[in-house]
């Protein structure tokens, strides 16, 4: 018989107990729960609910499924639905009457909502953990290419040149502020459900305060409706994954960009690179393109609770049930491409040849010129219009700014002096933009200072 089966007079009709069942999915869960029962059941035996040999009759037929768990001793099925059922079902038939107690004052949604978050929880930490692998790897790049000049783009378009450094850094900045978004995340997790019952509390004595110290979170839920009904803290880990994944597939996009002839940029190992099964020339940059495609299943997995959850009366609905599967996904997803991509970065070879040949076709120094006839007395509009005039002159004779004569420049305006030659080096157009936040190298030596001490800050965190 079923768990609930009391009040039936019949059996679930076979492919609805399929249908209902998450077993298949939240087997995954099996730790949180025995371990979130352990604690109920102390607690219930402090609470002189059941007896304390009785709560340590249940912590050991726990403990042992677990071990048997663990040794795939033991087969989960469909019949008892999910894994909450699945381990009452097994510590019923392991220590017979006693384990029929374990569920007092508790009910699967406050179990499930507790679940969720221990599991969450502890995921959060190792992507945390992964991120920071993958800054520091950004970093160390940093550190290597301050004085690598690369052409900036706008539209795709050659604009100004500036450093990789700077480049890369880019990326660290949108990498610390996803890491502040999963750190803000993990606040609203902590919080203990259990005794929110299936949604009204509970009228046992027991005791929430002793849960939540013995589970380790820093607050209690606290409205029992709420509590049972919550999916945001999920909602919000995806959030935050899914603007992770903006993060890494527009890197991917110019990684693979940079791979390409065209740009030779960069060259990925081999160790992170695919052949063709036909041509044998071929060498792809296939994990930086599975990454920008996992990147449309996290925002699916995200949009498809959003919409999961946006109808739904209070309390519990069992549609919620439906939150496990893109979860899990997007926590799997993530995991996976924040571990490739570390080793995959640290093995590419960047081209510091053609990248600083790239920043000196196409004009990226046509603002400095611009900027020169400023000081000189100009006004930007006009000195604008100016080198745009100078700009089409040189297209038509394919010659580079730096290539034109003095009289040439002359011709344009006579304002201009033999020290612009100097103004126009993109060494120079580089180093002069050292305003906090800019590409020069003095303003990367001092970013590069600040990312240092926000790693070491969150090593020190993660650490504990
Ligand atoms: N398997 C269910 C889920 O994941 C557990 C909670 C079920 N609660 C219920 N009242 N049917 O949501």
């Amino acid at each position: 018989m079923k768990l609930w089966g009391g009040r039936f007079s019949k059996k679930t009709a076979e492919m609805a107990d399929d249908f209902n069942a998450s077993i298949s999915f939240d087997s995954r869960l099996y730790r949180q729960d025995i371990q979130g029962s352990i604690a109920h059941a102390r607690m219930l035996a402090l609470q002189g609910i059941i007896l304390p040999v009785e709560a340590e009759e249940i912590v050991r037929g726990l403990l042992s499924i677990q071990e048997d768990i663990e040794a795939g001793k033991l087969e989960f099925s469909v019949t008892a639905e999910d894994v909450h059922m699945n381990i009452e079902t097994f510590l019923i038939q392991r220590i017979g009457e006693t384990g029929k107690k374990l569920h007092t004052a508790r009910s699967r949604n406050d179990q499930v909502a507790l679940d969720i978050r221990l599991y969450l929880r502890s995921e959060a930490e190792i992507i945390s953990g992964l991120l920071i692998e993958l800054m520091t790897a950004l970093r160390d790049l940093a550190h290597e290419h301050v004085d690598t000049v690369m052409p900036g783009y706008t539209h795709l378009q050659k604009a100004q040149p500036i450093s990789l450094a700077h480049h890369l850094l880019a990326y660290f900045e949108m990498l610390r502020r996803d890491w502040e978004r999963l750190k803000d995340a993990v606040k609203r997790m902590d919080y203990m459900p259990l005794g929110s019952g299936a949604l009204a509390g509970s009228g046992f004595p027991i005791d929430r305060e002793v849960v939540r110290q013995e589970l380790g979170f820093e607050h209690l839920t606290r409205n029992s409706l709420d509590a049972v009904s919550d999916r945001d803290f999920v909602l919000e880990f995806m959030s935050f994954g899914a603007i992770l994944m903006v993060h890494l597939s527009r890197l991917s996009e110019e990684i693979i960009l940079w791979a390409t002839d065209e740009f030779g940029f960069i060259e990925l190992d081999d160790a992170f690179s695919t052949g063709s099964s036909i041509m044998p020339q071929k060498k792809n940059p296939d994990m930086a393109e599975l990454v920008r495609g996992k990147t449309g299943r996290v925002y699916g997995n995200l949009m498809s609770l959003l919409t999961t959850m946006k109808g739904l009366p209070l309390a519990y609905n069992k549609d919620m049930q439906e939150d496990k599967e893109p979860l899990f996904d997007s926590v799997d997803t993530l995991k996976k491409c924040l571990a490739i991509y570390t080793p995959m970065l640290r093995s590419a070879r960047f081209n510091v040849d053609r990248m600083y040949r790239g920043a000196a076709r196409g004009f990226t120094n046509a603002t400095d010129l611009a900027d020169y006839l400023v000081t000189k007395g100009m006004a930007f509009r006009d000195s604008h219009s100016v080198v745009g005039q100078i700009v089409a002159w040189c297209l038509e004779r394919e010659k580079s700014l730096e290539e034109m004569t003095l009289a040439e420049f002359r011709g344009f305006s006579p304002l201009i002096d033999q020290d612009i030659y100097g103004e126009i080096k993109l060494k120079a157009c580089v180093e002069k933009r050292s305003l906090y936040g800019g590409t020069a190298p003095e303003a990367i030596k001092q970013a590069l200072e600040e990312a240092d001490h926000f790693l070491q800050k969150a090593a020190a965190i993660i650490a504990g």
